[in-house]
């Protein structure tokens, strides 16, 4: 068994042949969420924390349902109604999780290298839903079981990421993942939100949008993270969208075959313009929702313990 891992921190260093079995793993997780009844107990006994220190929508419901496919005990910790407003350290959160015996803990946090500093003080499993600006690890593997679905090998296929690269932990994930599975990976945005680093990840980068989509297969779109951002990095969102966003007109005038993908939350009309977002001939957004779910559940499964390591 080639993953031999007790957490998943990131994307960066794990290996292609890793990637494999975890997207394996879902495939066959996919044809279980596809039964009459789909769940399975491969988890029954164990007990899942899901800590998020920050909003979400997508990760946090898929992880959930992950969980409870597996028939996994789950419980939900959010910022909002926790001793973390009492002023709690996330050091003692994570010391009192430890001694309530919990197997595996799911968090997201705005402070990039927080799954790391878990894994100091929690003996069980951690994974990543997201720290800061860094990593997004099963949002990069969602999106890799998507387009390995459409395109079967994604070796040399052309995926330019669109947007605030800077900000954005999706990006790197995806950077990483797809590179190591032998993807060209391009970055498209304004100069001021593409990262000092993307010198050393030795990738095309467009900063026109039309040259980009001329030379891709598939645009990963990203939100403006305007949450994140300390400073104006463009004049205005009407103008990003007039240079940056990926409308009707701009695929229509390159007209070739092209997969539009986005992690959400989308801003419609400012990065991706709404009707294509909902087109399939074009978006396969709500098949990433899709895809989250299983790769979350062999995620769980892989770190579980319930396989030979
Ligand atoms: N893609 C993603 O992480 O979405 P959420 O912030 O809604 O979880």
């Amino acid at each position: 068994m080639v993953f031999k891992r007790n957490h998943l921190l990131g994307l960066e260093g794990v290996s292609a042949e890793e990637i494999n079995v975890i997207l394996d793993t879902a495939e066959s997780f996919k044809e279980v969420l596809e039964r009459p009844i789909p769940k399975v107990p491969t988890l029954r006994g164990k007990t899942v924390v899901n800590l998020f220190y920050e909003a979400s929508t997508r990760t946090r419901i898929s992880f959930e349902l992950a969980e409870k496919r597996l028939s996994a005990d789950t419980i939900n910790f959010s910022v909002s109604n926790s001793s973390v407003k009492k002023g709690e350290s996330l050091r003692d959160t994570a010391q009192n999780i430890e001694a309530m015996k919990v197997d595996m803990v799911v968090i997201r946090h705005s402070a990039a290298g927080a799954p790391h500093f878990l894994t100091h003080w929690i003996k069980g499993s951690v994974i990543n839903a997201g720290d800061g600006c860094h990593e997004h690890p099963t949002q990069a593997l969602l999106d890799m079981m998507t387009l390995r679905e459409i395109y079967k090998d994604l070796e040399n296929l052309r995926v330019v990421i669109v947007g605030d690269i800077l900000h954005s932990r999706v990006a790197r994930s995806n950077i990483f993942g797809l590179t190591t599975i032998g993807a060209e990976v391009a970055l498209c945005g304004p100069s001021p939100l593409i990262p000092i680093e993307a010198e050393k990840w030795n990738l095309k980068i467009f900063y026109n949008i039309d040259q980009a989509i001329a030379w891709a297969d598939v645009l990963m779109v990203l939100r403006i993270q305007l949450e994140r951002q300390t400073q104006n990095y463009f004049p205005s969102l009407r103008e990003y969208h007039n240079y940056f966003g990926i409308t009707r007109e701009r695929l229509e005038k390159i007209g070739k075959k092209i997969t539009i993908m986005h992690p959400g939350p989308i801003n419609r009309g400012i990065e991706l313009d709404s009707d294509l977002a909902d087109d399939s001939e074009f978006s396969v957004i709500l098949n990433q929702v899709t895809n989250g779910v299983a790769v979350r559940m062999a995620i769980l499964y892989l770190l579980s313990g319930e396989i030979e390591k």
